[in-house]
């Protein structure tokens, strides 16, 4: 049965005006599942108007922090209640094994939401000191109203990093899910309204990239926050330059995931196995580059060829599937196409788990390039599938070198039990996250910033304020003292 999505604007569930839809499409079975409404400039005007009419009429950003809090904290345990219910909207809509989505994506977007709600109370702004002639105080301020563009290799999780920090701060906001997995986003949109948050704090509009545009590009719309390619992000900062909008960018990113000579080999080879082929390797942080010390290479490559040629792939739904397809027909041939490419100049090692004998769906199997160049094309660009570069290092200037030649600065994992060398290499690793001893570990509490080309502007931790949030100054004068700029 084919589901008919609606999407959510003010208290509203409604139909594209024009009554355009398209397709969302089941990666494992090819099938339409459900119709989405295509949204154009009407319904975004409309989407937009009803945000800025909660955010300039209504009481959401007057009311007491502690309050929102209230009401974000009830808005989190109805998360919890459709725990499974969003869970399986992303497994179907993007293919991610459902024991991830369950048990995995939805109960961090509810955390998501709670550590915003507890946030909501605690932010504050200061008072600058200024001698005896000036009381001056620092007020933050919501920006207004905010338009978050989502990716689909989380789409519950991404929208709950969008929702969250906007609405502590104090904003409204109107999601643009992505076009493979719209569903769990409208999801979302309703349980705010069933928690109390006022109609207009939280809107979604569905579409595919034009709608998107059209959002990014709307005058009254006073901040883009976007996750996804590398490509879109500065199309969309060209748009924000426009008006001179504040923007916060979650790009592309091509993890070197370094294995030094004294490593815990049983702990990397487990991690390795992990970020390499996890969500299908769909994930900005996917440890899609093996730096691995020539010394450890080869028992760890064939052990590692073995470990992926196991990971169980088939149906998302069932409950033992670790590997399941990738999001779209689009992404299926993206990713053979970086096959193709490395296998004109190395030999594919190909760990047959049956990935690719599957008779529908667009999986494919795990796949090892060795001994790579790391200037070659599949080390440099981001394939966003379960496609590994390896690439071997002698020494930990060299392995340094390699970890930051590529445009981007997202992540990077290094295993190693020498204390002194750990700390010299995180500090020389240029990038938002250097994980040791452990990989892809990140959770509301921690902030992060791409580097270089992985993006603009921090997410989530407590900085998240200095996102979603604007400055105003007040300075009084207490004494009559002449303004030392003054000329006369
Ligand atoms: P995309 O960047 O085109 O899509 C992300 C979102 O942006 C979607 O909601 C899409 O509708 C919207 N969008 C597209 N064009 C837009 C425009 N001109 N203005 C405003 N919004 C627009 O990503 P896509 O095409 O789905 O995937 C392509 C590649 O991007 C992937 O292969 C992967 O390398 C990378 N990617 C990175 C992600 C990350 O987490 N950093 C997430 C998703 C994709
Ligand atoms: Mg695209």
């Amino acid at each position: 049965m084919t589901a008919t999505v609606e999407m959510i604007i003010g208290e509203e569930k409604v139909q594209a005006r024009s009554g355009a839809t398209f397709d969302v499409i089941n990666p494992a079975t090819e099938q339409v599942q459900a119709t989405a409404p295509e949204a154009d400039q009407a319904d975004v005007d409309r989407a937009v108007d009803q945000a800025r009419k909660a955010f300039d009429e209504g009481p959401w950003p007057k009311m007491t922090p502690g309050e929102r809090g209230r009401l974000l904290y009830r808005y989190t345990e109805l998360i919890e209640r459709e725990n499974d219910a969003l869970g399986r909207l992303d497994t179907e809509d993007m293919g991610k094994p459902i024991t991830h989505s369950t048990q995995h994506d939805a109960p961090a977007a509810a955390d998501f939401i709670r550590f915003c709600a507890g946030l909501c109370d605690k932010l504050r702004g200061s008072q600058i000191p200024y001698g005896a002639s000036k009381h001056i105080y620092l007020l933050r301020e919501p920006v207004g109203v905010v338009a978050g563009i989502l990716p689909w290799n989380f789409p519950l999780v991404m929208a709950a990093q969008k929702v969250g920090p906007a609405l502590a701060c104090g904003n409204v906001i109107i999601l643009k899910p992505a076009e493979q997995s719209p569903r769990s986003a409208v999801l979302l949109g309703e349980l705010a309204l069933e928690a109390g948050i006022p109609p207009g704090v939280v809107n979604v509009v569905t579409g595919q990239g034009a709608t998107g545009a059209v959002l990014v590009s709307h005058p009254k719309v006073d901040k883009i926050s976007f996750t996804g390619s590398t490509e879109v992000g500065r199309s969309i900062m060209h748009a924000a330059a426009e008006q001179i909008r504040k923007v916060t960018l979650e790009l592309g990113g091509k993890t070197a995931n370094i294995v030094c000579a004294d490593a815990d080999v049983d702990a990397a080879l487990a991690a390795t196995a992990f970020t390499c082929s996890y969500n299908s390797g769909q994930i900005c942080t996917t440890g899609s580059r093996l730096v691995i010390h020539r010394k450890l290479h080869d028992g760890f490559l064939d052990e590692l060829t073995s470990r992926l040629g196991k990971l169980k792939v088939g149906d998302p739904l069932e409950s033992d599937t670790k590997l399941g397809p990738l999001v779209s027909r689009e992404q299926h041939e993206k990713v053979r196409g970086y096959v193709e490419v490395g296998s004109r100049q190395y030999t594919p090692i190909v760990c047959g788990n049956g990935a690719s004998a599957q008779d529908r769906g667009y999986y494919v199997d795990p796949t090892i390039f060795d001994h790579v160049d790391p200037d070659a094309q599949i080390a440099q660009e981001e394939i966003f599938g379960p496609v590994l570069s390896v690439i071997d290092f002698d020494d930990e200037r060299e392995a340094i070198e390699i970890a930051n030649r590529t445009s981007y600065g997202l992540a990077a994992a290094l295993w190693t039990n020498d204390l002194s060398q750990a700390h010299r290499m995180a500090a020389a690793i240029d990038s938002s996250f250097v994980w040791i001893n452990c990989t892809n570990f990140w959770g509301p509490s921690i902030p992060y910033e791409g580097h270089r080309q992985s993006g603009v502007g921090v997410d989530m931790g407590v900085e998240l304020y200095e996102s979603y949030t604007k400055i105003k100054n007040v300075i009084i004068d207490l004494d009559n003292t002449p303004n030392p700029w003054a000329t006369s």
